[in-house]
């Protein structure tokens, strides 16, 4: 779904990604994680070609986005939903519009968009909120606003720049709900956080540092590598109360560090 191959962004001499390589497959749920200034972002950045890369390549199904003409990348930019790290809300329109504004400018007729958009936003959770202004929002609101802004093309790909950054952590937790609940439904879900409390031992995470990965979790990898049914019951067990509970476990390798 979406490749790096050695993918390597400079600012002028300073590597700010080396040599970076994945894979994601389409319809997984992925985390990005590393602290402030590892690269994050700018890996979404390259994967909806806002920048291009230095060196590497870049592909997503089987479009290579170093040579996609550039009448092509709003097409690209509706394969990819992006939830920027900043929101990037406008304050002066309300939840509705915001949600309308991409269609819109994509030709779509006003009464259309409306529509296509308080479906999203009640997708979201925010049925009731639609003429409200973002700065009547809550925080966690306001997320749900620009997650349902990154849906409103339905998208194959939701790319969420820790879109739980200025949150408290049971908000968090209703935001990475809705994040899964969004994957369940098929849509590819790359998520950067630097939050540990929210990552779940069952899910990918590819863990970056100073712009390169460091390690690269898969989920399942223990029982593939010899398979012992004592460590996969205990497995489930904690998954079934990950379940129950709600509560995320807390990835060993990340807690040590
Ligand atoms: N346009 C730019 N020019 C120069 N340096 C940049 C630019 N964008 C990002 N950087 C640098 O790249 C590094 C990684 O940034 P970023 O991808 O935003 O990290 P993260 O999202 O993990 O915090 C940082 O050191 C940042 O200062
Ligand atoms: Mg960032």
């Amino acid at each position: 779904m979406i490749e790096f191959k050695d993918v390597t962004k400079k600012y002028a001499d300073d590597p700010v990604l080396d040599k970076v390589s994945f894979l994601i497959d389409k319809g997984s749920f992925v985390y990005l994680v590393g602290p402030t200034g590892s690269g994050k972002t700018t890996v979404f950045r390259l994967i909806i070609r806002d920048i291009m890369p230095t060196e590497g390549a870049i592909t997503l199904g089987d479009w290579d986005l170093l040579s996609l003409p550039r009448s092509r990348v709003p097409h690209l930019r509706r394969r990819v939903g992006v939830v920027f790290q900043d929101l990037r809300l406008l304050i002066d329109r309300t939840v509705a519009e915001n949600v309308m504004l991409p269609l819109e400018f994509s030709g779509m007729s006003e009464q259309e968009a409306r529509e296509k958009a308080e479906t999203v936003l009640s997708e979201v959770g925010l049925e009731g909120k639609f003429d409200k202004f973002p700065l009547q929002l809550s925080g966690g609101e306001r997320q749900r606003v620009a997650i349902a802004r990154a849906l409103v093309f339905e998208p194959e790909i939701i790319l969420a720049d820790e879109p739980t950054g200025n949150l408290d952590l049971e908000t968090s937790f209703q935001i990475l709900d809705l994040l899964q609940t969004i994957n369940k439904k098929g849509t590819t879900v790359f998520m950067a956080t630097h939050n540990n409390k929210l990552i779940s031992e069952a899910t990918r995470v590819i863990i970056l540092e100073s712009g390169k990965i460091i390690e690269d979790k898969k989920p399942g990898k223990k029982s593939e590598k010899k398979r012992n049914f004592q460590d996969e019951d205990k497995l489930e067990d904690r998954e079934d109360k990950t379940k129950e509970t709600g509560e995320k476990i807390k990835l060993e390798t990340l807690a040590k560090k």
